[in-house]
């Protein structure tokens, strides 16, 4: 076997073998499947090159590359960094830390001056539901049905599919899921007067780009705040301009406590997750900054691409609302074109759903769409679901070419499926 890193030239059968025996079976399985037998070797902007020298198109990658692959601005930001101080030592302080915690507060508007960050989404879910017990010294939390939210234990309990909690009875936080299709589940809920927290994506993403009715988030936002219970967005997958907005609840004029960033915060070059929120929720990290830290929160490269990001995300907002209208249009023709197979289109701006009539027509979609080299993300919760996730930095003629993929693997599944 060889050492070093892993290059395009490193045989795509070796690291499938050890993807088999050091990480997992099916993870070596449903890669190989993905990649036909290559692995990924190199990305730029909304392509990935395989080791056979095939290059797929990249709506996938679970919604971390709005910005595409490399994006050079936040690679030259990191690199920057890269090439002064690389980690922090945590016990001087941290500029390059500080210097994106203003600058995301300042990006939402300075409404949510409080920031912390952590790497992965979970990261950020575990320390806003923490502080929100700590805050209001309350031990429940409201969460909603079809909602995803991480699988480290804390986030685990908010995150409503119990394909994910199999074995794990009885995780760490107090949670009750409601309903979308009852408005006054919240308040019910609130009337034992123990709850700590409201959590909600606006847009549920693992759940099939499922837009949360904007009227019912209203009345549960506003029935918590008038309770005192922390109202907390999770917009790690759909905020950011994924789906227009900066941030969604913010736009709608929810009244949050904290919006929870994360995936495409790095750029797609690094990870990166944030909670921004209020002063109140934040008290207790405030008063004592040891009561939840990590070795790696605030990392300087992390915190680097921060700016970087954001400034290219803001440059290409404009461009995203233009590729929003053209997939949706184009999503609509072929809907139009295949009745018998695609049962329903869902999701906002770049985060899209096309729900099938079956898991079977879905999965002979997503055999299909692997073969001809687009990539999509499935969705673990809903399996009739085909997840699309355009870049930003995506062209009229690569969203086009996506949907010719999708229509042609969509006419085969027809066929093959039986709708
Ligand atoms: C809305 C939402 N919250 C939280 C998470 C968890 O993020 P991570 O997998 O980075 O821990 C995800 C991941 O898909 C997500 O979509």
């Amino acid at each position: 076997m060889t050492a070093g890193p892993v290059t395009a030239v490193d045989d795509a059968a070796e690291a499938f073998e050890r993807l088999r025996r050091h990480l997992s079976p099916k993870l070596a399985l449903t890669g190989s499947f993905a990649g036909r037998g290559a692995v990924e070797a190199s990305g730029e902007g909304c392509r990935v090159m395989l080791s056979d020298g095939r290059s797929v198109l990249d709506f996938g990658s679970y919604a971390v590359t709005l910005l595409g692959h490399r994006h050079p601005e936040v690679v030259a930001a990191v690199r920057h960094q890269l090439d002064t101080m690389p980690t922090s030592t945590r016990s001087l302080a941290n500029p390059v830390a500080a210097r994106a915690a203003a600058r995301l507060a300042g990006y939402l508007g300075d409404v949510l001056p409080k920031v912390y960050f952590g790497l992965n989404g979970a990261d950020v879910v575990e320390v806003a539901v923490k502080l929100a017990r700590l805050a209001s010294g309350r031990p429940r939390v409201i969460a909603v049905r079809g909602g995803f939210h991480g699988k480290s234990l804390g986030a685990l309990a908010l995150t409503h599919s119990p394909l994910y909690r199999v074995g794990l009875r009885g995780c760490a936080v107090d949670v009750v899921h409601v309903d979308p299709a009852d408005p006054a589940a919240v308040l019910r809920e609130l009337a034992g007067g123990d709850v700590a927290a409201l959590v909600f994506e606006p847009v549920q993403g693992e759940n099939g780009a499922a837009a949360l009715p904007l009227d019912v988030l209203r009345r549960w936002s506003e029935d918590a705040a008038r309770q005192g219970a922390f109202v907390i967005a999770d917009e790690i997958q759909c905020g950011l301009r994924r789906c227009g907005e900066r941030s969604v609840a913010l736009a709608e004029g929810l009244p949050v406590d904290a919006v929870l960033l994360g995936k495409p915060l790095g750029g797609g070059v690094v990870p990166l997750s944030a909670l921004v929120c209020s002063e109140r929720l934040y008290a207790p990290l405030a008063a004592d900054p040891f009561l939840h830290s990590a070795t790696f929160g605030g990392h300087p490269l992390s915190c680097a691409a921060l700016p970087a990001a954001l400034d290219a995300i803001e440059h290409l907002a404009g461009h995203g609302r233009m590729l929003s209208d053209q997939l949706a249009a184009e999503l609509e023709l072929l809907r139009r074109r295949h009745p018998g197979v695609v049962a329903e289109l869902r999701g906002r701006g770049l985060l899209r759903g096309i729900d099938f009539t079956s898991p079977r027509a879905a999965g002979a979609v997503v055999v299909e769409l692997a073969a001809a080299g687009l990539l999509v993300s499935p969705c673990l919760g809903r399996p009739t679901t085909v997840r699309l996730l355009p870049p930003l930095v995506s062209t009229e003629a690569d969203v086009a070419e996506a949907v010719e993929i999708l229509d042609s693997a969509v006419a085969v599944a027809e066929r093959t499926a039986g709708g």
